[in-house]
């Protein structure tokens, strides 16, 4: 069975957990798209690693673990990580980076950071590494691709995109140009950094592990809801984080697919600007950070927290491509009395109801969530591992989230540990 996990809400679901865990039993494991925007902690061997961009299935002996076609990649910030794990003893010969992939040159970093604080209005609280303006130029087909770095034309290359580049950076934004002999000196330490892992034969590791029908973890990142085409547009990242993300971002076609996982928390949360209907800026919200423990892993933002919006979910579970859930972190309402859920939106001006998500956010403001209230169940859940066993009022919410859903939720996590999970 090939599968993917997918980010339902807007990142930061617990996907390292079940990432972690589908990661034992799959062979190969693709990193579909993003960059070091995302960031996730997994302990093993009683070491907690921090990932940004490199698998953690990299932390079993024995698996292929791609960085896909779809992903953009910060050499600085690679290395720092690989060298990381090398130093704790990893094995990372498993590694292997799709020559496709886009290289974020430090001209991105400084636009995206550029950007971010010169914004006022219409600011996207972005990572500042570099995403959408390494995304953008590889959509404007003014992009380093990593095999470039090892190629003879790339003095060629060059001469076509940087005389663009500088004119932007110039009088766009005012910023530092480069030279060309500065880039070319850039690009033969980047070569350097990535010679260990570039993949030229992917085309051969891909058919070898189709034909031997090895197991296929796709790996997503963010959030269904970050989603460029999908998400709170454009308050979203720059890639797919979507199901079908896998298919362009990891060198194999959606037939490849058997089963697409979102990870949604039994709460919301999100870092950096955007709409939130469910947010809740008051006790509540403090009580579900300090329980979760939600504070962002590349940045160290405090995140936003609300209750469980069924609207954005249900958007999710079909833009999303989702064939079950795995709800994550239900053991954070363990003292709670009342649990909410949102099952509708609210329009203040006229007294609309919205089932459906609406895509434009900028009238998301008018929008007030409609809830339902769920009895607590006020014990600690977090040693459960069956389903049978856990609270009535546990099981009656989780039955109404998948009547609300209409998909199955398979996992049902109840704490960090790999055995805190119950599989339904
Ligand atoms: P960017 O991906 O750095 O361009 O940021 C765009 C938006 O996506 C911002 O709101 C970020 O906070 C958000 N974002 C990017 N990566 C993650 C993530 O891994 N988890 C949660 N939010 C993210």
């Amino acid at each position: 069975m090939n599968k993917v996990v997918v980010g339902a809400q807007w990142g930061d679901e617990g996907k390292a957990k079940i990432t972690d865990l589908l990661a034992q039993n799959a062979d190969l494991i693709i990193r579909y798209q993003g960059g070091c925007n995302a960031g996730h902690t997994v302990v093993a061997h009683n070491k907690t690693f921090k990932f940004h961009l490199i698998p953690s299935g990299i932390l079993y002996k024995g698996k292929t673990c791609f960085i896909g076609a779809g992903t953009v990649i910060l050499p600085e910030y690679f290395e720092e990580e690989i060298q990381g794990l090398i130093k704790e003893g990893i094995d990372v010969t498993g590694l292997k980076i799709n020559p496709l992939a886009s290289i974020t040159m430090p001209y991105h970093t400084e636009v995206d950071g550029y950007s971010e604080s010169t914004a006022t209005k219409g600011k996207i609280g972005t990572t500042k590494k570099g995403i959408g303006p390494t995304y953008t130029d590889k959509m404007a087909r003014i992009g380093l691709k990593i095999q470039d770095l090892y190629s003879p034309e790339l003095s060629e290359k060059l001469d076509i995109i940087l005389p663009l580049k500088n004119k932007t950076l110039k009088e766009v934004y005012g910023l530092k140009t480069y030279t060309k002999e500065e880039v070319l000196d850039l690009c033969e330490k980047y070569a350097e950094i990535f010679k260990p892992y570039v993949c030229f034969d992917w085309q051969k590791v891909l058919e070898d592990a189709k034909r031997d029908k090895k197991a296929v973890l796709f790996e997503g990142a963010q959030g269904v809801m970050l989603d460029i085409d999908y998400g709170t547009y454009p308050f979203v990242t720059s890639s797919n984080p979507i199901g079908g993300g896998a298919a362009t971002g990891s060198g194999y076609g959606p037939a490849m697919i058997d089963e697409v996982i979102g990870v949604a928390k039994a709460y919301v949360t999100r870092v950096g600007e955007g709409p939130f209907v469910t947010e809740l800026t008051d006790k509540t919200g403090d009580k579900i950070r300090e329980i979760g423990h939600e504070y962002g892993v590349t940045t160290g933002r405090p995140r936003r927290c609300g209750w469980f919006d069924a609207v954005t979910m249900k958007y999710a579970v079909l833009v999303g491509g989702l064939t079950s859930v795995a709800l994550t972190k239900i053991d954070v309402f363990d003292t709670f009395d009342e649990i909410k859920v949102c099952t509708a939106y609210k329009d203040t001006r006229n007294g609309e109801i919205y089932t459906s998500y609406p895509t434009d956010v900028f009238i998301h403001k008018y929008l007030e969530p409609v809830y339902e209230t769920h009895k607590g169940w006020g014990q600690d859940i977090t040693g459960i591992k069956e389903y049978e066993k856990l609270p009535e009022n546990a099981k009656k919410y989780l039955a109404r989230l998948e009547e609300l859903l209409e998909v199955p939720i398979s996992i049902v996590s109840v704490g960090p540990d790999r055995e805190q999970t119950i599989f339904k």
